[in-house]
């Protein structure tokens, strides 16, 4: 029976370390579940100073957690078992790892398709994600029951304290986001669902940001213009703002709060943890666009309690949590 479920979900333009957040949640629950996207995701772990990444195993393989591959993911077959070729060779119990029979494959097809057609138009990674959704809508897509080998199909029963790990983040939902410039799958909590609970057992929504807001490919919502300001080139470097999945130095701007406030707002967040604070204080530059104005504040700590104010105000949650990256949190 399931228990509870917590949904982490990201509340800007990805990368606001999801995966960070997870794993330090992952000893408290049984299950860690993805239920959406691929390995356009890039999740980056630290365990004892050592530096990991996944782009499609949920981050609770670190914890020795089962793992899930829900039905509304996409897999790239060839990805799918370097990374576990990867987390098998540095020391990871793989066999944890579990794939829904019913989620979509993307096929070399699909990857050509994406780099030949989208990639620059659309900023995407590459990675085939919509030419592949777009065969599952069409209904002639390939499921992974069809093509992985058995050891790696799911079950689909879901059982005690479940962790879904959000990928991509609210801008980038299809929904939602700045439309084309958006992945293909929803991104926001109800869309958690899809892996076979219903919403009133959703127990705790967490909601992931950062201190500043950062885009990785095209958004035209995205200002272009302050790219390349020397106090970004140090958030940057300070920050390590580089694509997991693609290398990419990703664009910089100030927190825009109406945004966050929005994004908290459609996600139904209990909870907001808002990562990197340290990068702002070593840079000594604490900005944010609200009111339709930069706001400069003389320190860290007079910024976090000018955002804080404003999202008791605006929004339900009744905590936030602000971290740096040296935090387990
Ligand atoms: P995580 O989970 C940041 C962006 C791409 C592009 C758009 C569409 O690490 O936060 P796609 O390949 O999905 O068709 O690309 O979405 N994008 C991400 N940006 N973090 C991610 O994942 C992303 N996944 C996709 O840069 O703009
Ligand atoms: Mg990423």
């Amino acid at each position: 029976m399931i228990q509870f479920v917590t949904i982490v979900v990201g509340l800007a333009w990805g990368d606001e370390g999801k995966g960070k957040i997870v794993h330090a949640l992952a000893p408290e629950y049984d299950m860690v579940c993805r239920w959406n996207g691929g390995a356009n995701a890039g999740h980056t772990i630290y365990i004892d100073g050592k530096k990991y990444k996944t782009h499609l195993v949920p981050s609770g393989i670190f914890s020795g957690k089962k793992c899930i591959i829900g039905p509304g993911c996409v897999v790239n077959v060839d990805k799918f078992l370097d990374e576990i070729s990867y987390l098998r060779s540095a020391g990871f119990d793989t066999s944890l790892v579990k794939v829904s029979p019913k989620a979509h494959i993307i096929t070399e097809a699909h990857v050509r398709y994406d780099n030949y057609y989208l990639k620059e138009k659309l900023g995407t990674t590459g990675n085939g994600i919509a030419p592949c959704y777009s065969d599952k809508m069409m209904r002639r897509g390939v499921q992974a029951k069809n093509a992985l080998p058995k050891e790696f199909l799911w079950d689909g029963q879901l059982s005690g304290r479940i962790l879904c790990e959000g990928a991509q983040s609210v801008w980038l939902d299809i929904d939602h986001g700045t439309y084309p410039y958006v992945t293909s799958s929803s991104t926001l909590p109800y869309s958690a669902c899809s892996l076979g609970f219903n919403h009133k057992d959703i127990g705790r929504v967490i909601g992931v940001a950062k201190i500043y807001d950062t885009k990785s490919g095209v958004d035209p919502e995205f200002p272009d213009e302050l790219w390349g300001q020397e106090l970004f080139d140090r958030i940057i470097e300070e920050g390590q703002e580089f694509g997991t999945t693609t290398g990419r130095k990703r664009k910089v701007n100030w927190l825009f709060l109406p945004k966050l406030v929005k994004a908290i707002n459609l996600c139904g967040c209990d909870r907001v943890i808002i990562n990197k604070c340290d990068v702002l204080e070593k840079i000594g530059h604490y900005r944010l666009y609200d009111e339709g104005s930069l706001i400069e504040y003389g320190s860290l700590e007079e910024m976090k309690n000018y955002i804080q104010k404003v999202l008791f105000e605006k929004t339900k949650i009744t905590d936030v949590v602000f971290s740096s990256s040296k935090d387990g949190i």
